[in-house]
């Protein structure tokens, strides 16, 4: 017969069927006169109990099945008799399709550290927590794309490998096509990387922002779904060196409109978690609670990983200008008697992760979208607001989190574009490409860009970025 998958079984009613199902053991208890061994395929959170007879299942076959183990079963379906479950399956026979040395394995039936987990990334999938947060990556990758084909966004490839610095924050990875060796090397003896890819400068790219800018100028609304690199060395529960963004770019968009699309994108996915991964956010929620517990009072959520996802489905954020940010600052006490150390030049300032914690946990209590920053803080190609002094720029701020989303208006004006490139030290000529469009039917746009793993750390409650994603790249992590 044909095998299914358990969480089909599990939802299934066709008692008395005989059915083929394979996975790998979560448990197995046993006394002589039956064995119930837990079993799990991925398909689902849970797991399926199969119910196993030692005058049926030969005692050299059950002393196999141990945790780790995977194995394939046939059987009966049946009503279940035990707690917990609604069906289980009365084993006819059972293959032992690959070993799992209980004296070596290092998943025992309990619960480990992440930090354990994440030296054993190859095996990580194989637990509960794990388990989730894989299917509901997956559900949100699916929801992206919906949301976007619903409203008519094409999905663009833009490079990874690229000449431009999109950011223009020379956080860069090189990328060579030759040994170190054989590079050449400038008058004071270093490595000269102008003629590393085939004869060009080249490097991971930080963002496919501007490629996205060129479709937008043709298809009206576009956005990527791409890998992304970053080559700070920070260690931190937010930033890793390879992450995932989605990056929208609409044509005809003001800032105001941009921030609408951002909300609703946000919303949607949200909602989207909270209707199609049910199962796998209660888990979640759980382990969440759980974690609760060993935090300092102060540090505690107020509100359950649940309730968080469905009050940022349900508010409306709050839209504040830097400026008016930077007054709520100047203006409390973040911890009773002391203000923040930001003080009378703050305007102009970078704000920390601290301000932006504050202003969402505690002032507003609820996500934050901050607009109009100073211009010498964002990247070139945002527009230029009449102030002279702020750009068309946003911040998505999420409790938890901190800067979920970034994004801007672009500066559509050749003139000013130029203006601030040079300001910014970015050679126009270098960059002719992006300016094409500035001078052949230039049209406001907008956009911006969304951390997946950011995303994916709010959905799921995990604290460090490191466990949101399967492969984490951080400094000094990338084994395989
Ligand atoms: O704010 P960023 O750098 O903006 C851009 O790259 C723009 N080109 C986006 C746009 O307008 N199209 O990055 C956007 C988002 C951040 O808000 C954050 O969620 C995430 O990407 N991000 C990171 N996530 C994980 N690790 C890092 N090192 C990240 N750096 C940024
Ligand atoms: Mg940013």
């Amino acid at each position: 017969s044909k095998r299914t998958k358990i969480k089909e079984l599990l939802g299934s009613k066709e008692y008395g069927s005989t059915i083929l199902a394979k996975g790998w053991v979560r448990t197995k208890r046993e006394n002589k006169n039956v064995a119930f061994i837990a079993l799990n395929d991925g398909s689902i959170i849970h797991n399926l109990q199969v119910v196993a007879d030692p005058n049926e299942i030969p005692t050299e076959t059950l002393d196999k099945i141990t945790t780790g183990a995977c194995i394939s079963v046939e059987g009966k379906l049946v009503e279940s008799q035990g707690k917990g479950q609604r069906v289980e399956v009365l084993a006819s026979s059972i293959e032992v399709l690959g070993l799992a040395d209980p004296e070596k394995f290092p998943l025992q039936p309990k619960r480990h550290s992440l930090e354990f987990l994440r030296e054993i990334a190859h095996l990580r999938p194989r637990t509960n927590t794990f388990g989730a947060i894989y299917r509901v990556r997956h559900a949100m990758i699916f929801a992206v794309h919906r949301f976007f084909t619903d409203r008519g966004f094409l999905n663009i490839h833009t490079p990874i490998i690229t000449g431009s610095d999109a950011e223009g924050a020379g956080e860069m990875f090189r990328v060579t096509t030759l040994d170190i060796e054989d590079l050449p090397k400038t008058e004071e003896g270093k490595v000269d990387f102008q003629n590393d890819f085939f004869g060009k400068e080249t490097n991971l790219t930080v963002s496919g922002q501007l490629e996205g800018e060129l479709a937008a100028m043709a298809l009206s609304e576009i956005y990527t779904f791409g890998p992304t690199f970053r080559a700070e060395n920070s260690n931190t529960t937010r930033h890793l060196a390879e992450f995932w963004m989605i990056e929208p770019e609409m044509a005809f968009y003001n800032l105001n409109e941009s921030m609408d699309l951002a909300e609703d994108f946000l919303k949607y996915l949200v909602n989207y978690a909270l209707t199609n991964c049910k199962d796998d956010l209660e888990f979640l929620n759980k382990r969440a609670l759980d974690e609760e517990k060993n935090k300092k009072q102060e540090e505690r959520n107020e509100l359950s990983l649940l309730e968080r996802l469905q009050f940022v489905a349900d508010n409306d954020f709050e839209r504040v200008s830097y400026t008016e940010a930077i007054d709520i600052l100047r203006n409390s006490k973040p911890n009773k008697k002391k203000k923040f150390q930001f003080l009378i030049d703050a305007w102009g300032a970078d704000l920390q992760s601290e301000h932006e914690r504050f202003l969402v946990e505690k002032h507003f209590k609820k996500p934050v979208i901050l607009f109009d920053y100073p211009s010498e803080i964002k990247a070139f190609y945002m527009r230029q607001n009449d102030d002279e002094k702020t750009v068309a720029a946003m911040d998505v701020l999420f409790p938890g989190i901190g800067e979920i989303i970034g994004g801007s208006q672009r500066e559509e004006r050749y003139d000013k574009l130029v203006q601030r490139m040079k300001a910014f030290n970015i050679e126009p000529d270098d960059m002719k490409w992006y300016l094409d469009t500035r001078i052949y039917g230039t049209a406001p746009h907008s956009g911006f860009g969304l951390g997946f793993e950011r995303l994916m750390q709010f959905i799921t409650g995990m604290g460090n970025i490191r466990d949101v994603i399967p492969f984490p790249r951080t400094p000094g992590n990338a084994e395989f």
